[in-house]
C-alpha cells in the first residue's frame, strides 16, 4: 500500500476509536479539515522516528485525541487569531517588527508587573516580548528557570496562570506578540514524571534516559561536547537512591528526556499545546538541537530531532496554527540553518551574526563577517532571523573554521584570543566580561556580560574618560544599527536599550554564583531608568540613538520584508549590505568596524545608481553621491542610504 492510503487509512480508524463528543460542529469540522491537510505528514514523521515501536499505532491514537481535546481547549479568541494568521502568515517579516526579551521577576516584579509596563513597551515600539521561562521550577538554582517542575503552572512567585492569560490577552491588545520558552529537552528533577522515575515507577523511568551502569553512559561519553565542564565532567548524574545514571546534557536537575519512547513525545505535545492555548503567538524551542541521541555521535543536531520538531510543528499547525516555532540552536552556522524552514522552526536565532559582531568590534576587522554573511544569510523566503546583540546567555564563537581558514585565521586559535579580548586578559582591550564554563580539558570558553560592559561603557566609566564614553556609544549603536537593519526581527535585551552595565550581585547570591551569565542579567531598576533619562548620561545618549533608528525602521518597509546582500566592500574596516524589495525600495547600509576614520571606495554606491542623490536615514539628510572620491565614514559610523523606488 503506498504511504498516502496508508495513512489515511490508519486516520480513519482512529478517528473512529476516538471521543470528538466536546467539539461544536464547527470545531469539528474544522478539525477534521486541518487533520486531512496535515496528518500525512505527522503519520509519515513519526513513522520515520518510530518505525519498529510494536505499540506505535496505539501512540498514534493516543496522538489525535490529545489533539482534538486541546483543540476543544482553545478559545474563540485564539481560534479568530489562528484563521488571521493563517491569512498572513509572514506577518513576522514587517519593519513594524522589534523584539525584547526580560526576566519577569528582573522587569517587572510578576506578571501584573509587566501588564502595567505595557505602556513602557509600546513607547519603545515592541511587538514581540520574550519572557523568560515563567513555570514553576525548583527552589533554589532552577537554572533560571530552565529547570521546569510543571509545565502548566505558572512560578507561584510570579503570578497564576489566570494572570498569564489575561497578560498575554492584554499584550496582544497592545500589539505585541508573546513569545513562551517550550523546554522540551529536559524537564526538572522534580518535574511529577521524574518523582514517579525516582520511586521506582518503570514507565515514568522510561521517560529519561536512565543507565544501570556507566557501560553506555562510558560511550556516549567518548563522542560527546560537554556543555557545563564546570557543573560536572561528562554528561550523565548519578542518582544514589535508585543507583541509575540519567542523562543531563545540562545542569544535573535538568534530566534529559527521552524522546526513542512516543509516550515522551505525545505527552509533550499536550503540554506544548497547554501552553499554546494560553495565548503565546510564538514557542522558543530551547536547546532544540540535543533532543535525539544517537550512540556514536555528538548528539546534537540529529536527523531524527528534526522529524520530531517537524512532528511538533505539524501538531501545532492542526490545533493552534497562530503560533510560530522560534529555534535556538547555538551550533555551527551549517546546522543553524537545517532548523529553519516553514514546517519546521519559521523564525530562529542567529548566533552567528550575533558572534560576528563582536568578533568585527574585537578585531576592528570585518572581513570574517562579511566573508561568512555572504553566504550564509539567505535563508527560506517564508521564515525570519532573529537579530540580537545580546540575550541572556553566554557568548559562544560559533562561526565556521572553513570560512576563517578562508582568510587565513586560525579558528581555535582566534577563539582564545577572543575569549581573553573579552574576559579582560588581553591588554588593550575596552571590554569587561567573565569567563563562562572553562573546559579544563581543551581550554575552551565562552563569554558574558552586559552589552553596555562589553562595548566599553563600563571600562570609560572606570577611567572616567570622555573620549573612551565616546567610543563605547558609537559601539553599542553600531551593533543595534545592523540588527534593525539587516533583516529580520531584532531582538533587544532588556537593560540593553538603557546601556546597563554587568550585574555582579549574583556573586552573593549561592544558587547563582557558579553561573557567570548572572552578569548579564540586571535587575532594571528604576534608577537605570532615571539614568536612560537623564539627558546627556550616556545612557541617555544610547536610548536616545536607539529610539531614534527604531523610529526610522517602521517608517519604511525596506527595513522589512526585503533581500538583503551582504557586498564587499574593498575595506577591511567596513561591512555593508543592500537591502531591496520587490518593488524597488533600496537602502545601502555601510558601517566601520574600526575607531578611527577608514576610506572606502565610491565603487560600492553603484549600487544605488541611477540616483544621484539619497537620503542618509541616521542623519536624516540627503547626500550627494560622489563617484569620483573615496567615501570617508569616521570612527564606528553608520550610514543608512536610502532610495525610495527605482529612478528611470
Ligand atoms: C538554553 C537556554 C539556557 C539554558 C539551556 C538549558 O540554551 O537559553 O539559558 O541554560 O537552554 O535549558
Ligand atoms: C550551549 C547550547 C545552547 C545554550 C548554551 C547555554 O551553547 O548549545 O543551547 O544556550 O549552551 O550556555
Amino acid at each position: 500500500m503506498n504511504p498516502a492510503s496508508e495513512s489515511k487509512r490508519c486516520l480513519t480508524r482512529i478517528l473512529h476509536a476516538i471521543d470528538l463528543s466536546s467539539l461544536s460542529k464547527t470545531d469539528h469540522k474544522l478539525l477534521l479539515s486541518r487533520l486531512d491537510q496535515h496528518f500525512p505528514a505527522l503519520f509519515d514523521l513519526l513513522l520515520q522516528v518510530y518505525d519498529k515501536h510494536y505499540e506505535l499505532h496505539y501512540h498514534l491514537q493516543q496522538l489525535v485525541q490529545t489533539l482534538a481535546s486541546q483543540f476543544a481547549q482553545r478559545n474563540a479568541r485564539l481560534k479568530k487569531k489562528d484563521k488571521q494568521r493563517l491569512a498572513d502568515p509572514l506577518w513576522h517579516k514587517s519593519e513594524q517588527m522589534l523584539g525584547m526579551a526580560c526576566y519577569v521577576d528582573l522587569i517587572a516584579g510578576d506578571l501584573n508587573g509587566v501588564r502595567e509596563k505595557i505602556p513602557y513597551f509600546t513607547e519603545l515600539g515592541l511587538t514581540y516580548l520574550h519572557l523568560m521561562p515563567l513555570y514553576k521550577s525548583p527552589e533554589g538554582d532552577s537554572d533560571g528557570g530552565y529547570a521546569v517542575s510543571d509545565y502548566r503552572c505558572v512560578n507561584p512567585a510570579l503570578g497564576t496562570t489566570k494572570d498569564l492569560q489575561v497578560l498575554a490577552q492584554a499584550l496582544n491588545e497592545a500589539g505585541i506578540s508573546l513569545v513562551l520558552d517550550f523546554v522540551f529537552n529536559h524537564t526538572a528533577d522534580d518535574h511529577a514524571w521524574a518523582k514517579a522515575a525516582r520511586a521506582g515507577d518503570e514507565e515514568y523511568q522510561d521517560y529519561y534516559l536512565m543507565f544501570d551502569d556507566r557501560q553506555l553512559p562510558d560511550q556516549y561519553d567518548a563522542t560527546l561536547r560537554e556543555i557545563f565542564p564546570s557543573v560536572r565532567r561528562g554528561s550523565f548524574s548519578y542518582l544514589p537512591d535508585i543507583q541509575k545514571w540519567v542523562w543531563t546534557t545540562f545542569n544535573n536537575f535538568q534530566w534529559d528526556l527521552n524522546y526513542s519512547n512516543p509516550a515522551v513525545f505525545r505527552a509533550i505535545v499536550d503540554e506544548m499545546l497547554f501552553l499554546a492555548n494560553l495565548g503565546c503567538d510564538s514557542l522558543r524551542l530551547d536547546a532544540l538541537a540535543f533532543i535525539w541521541k544517537d550512540l556514536g555521535t555528538v548528539c546534537e543536531n540529529r536527523p531524527k530531532a528534526h522529524a520530531l520538531i517537524k512532528a511538533f510543528n505539524c501538531c501545532l499547525q492542526i490545533v493552534a496554527p497562530a503560533v510560530v516555532f522560534k529555534s535556538e540552536a547555538i551550533v555551527h552556522p551549517d546546522e543553524v540553518v537545517k532548523y529553519i524552514a516553514p514546517n519546521e522552526c519559521q523564525l530562529s536565532y542567529n548566533p552567528l551574526l550575533m558572534a560576528l559582531l563582536w568578533n568585527s568590534l574585537a578585531t576592528q576587522k570585518t572581513r570574517l563577517i562579511t566573508q561568512s554573511l555572504s553566504h550564509r544569510f539567505a535563508i527560506n523566503p517564508q521564515c525570519t532571523w532573529v537579530n540580537y546583540v545580546r540575550c541572556h546567555d553566554d557568548i559562544g564563537w560559533t562561526f565556521d573554521d572553513g570560512d576563517a581558514a578562508h582568510l587565513g585565521i586560525n579558528g581555535y586559535n582566534h577563539r582564545l584570543f577572543l575569549n581573553q579580548f573579552y574576559t579582560g586578559r588581553f591588554e588593550n582591550s575596552f571590554a569587561v566580561g567573565l569567563g563562562f564554563q572553562e573546559n579544563p580539558e581543551n581550554g575552551d570558553c565562552r563569554v558574558c556580560g552586559s552589552l553596555a560592559s562589553l562595548a566599553g561603557l563600563q571600562q570609560a566609566l572606570e577611567r572616567n574618560s570622555p573620549p573612551l564614553i565616546e567610543l563605547a556609544i558609537k559601539r553599542m549603536l553600531l551593533l543595534n544599527s545592523v540588527i534593525l537593519s539587516i533583516g529580520g526581527i531584532p531582538l533587544l535585551y532588556a537593560g540593553d536599550e538603557l546601556a546597563m552595565l554587568n550585574d555582579y550581585s549574583f556573586q552573593t547570591d549561592p544558587h547563582k554564583l557558579h553561573d557567570a551569565r548572572w552578569v548579564n542579567r540586571p535587575r532594571i531598576d528604576a534608577q537605570a531608568i532615571a539614568l536612560a533619562h537623564q539627558p546627556g548620561s550616556p545612557q541617555y545618549r544610547v536610548n536616545v540613538g536607539l529610539r531614534k533608528m527604531i523610529a526610522t525602521r517602521k517608517k519604511y518597509p525596506v527595513f522589512g520584508a526585503a533581500s538583503t546582500q551582504v557586498l564587499r566592500t574593498g575595506s577591511d574596516h567596513c561591512f555593508a549590505y543592500l537591502r531591496q524589495t520587490d518593488n524597488g525600495e533600496r537602502l545601502l547600509v555601510l558601517c566601520n568596524f574600526s575607531d578611527s576614520e577608514r576610506e572606502l571606495s565610491a565603487d560600492i554606491l553603484h549600487h544605488l545608481l541611477p540616483a544621484r542623490e539619497v537620503t542618509d536615514l541616521i542623519e536624516h539628510q540627503s547626500v550627494v553621491l560622489d563617484f569620483s572620491n573615496p567615501l570617508l565614514l569616521t570612527a564606528y559610523q553608520v550610514l543608512w542610504l536610502y532610495l525610495p523606488i527605482a529612478v528611470n
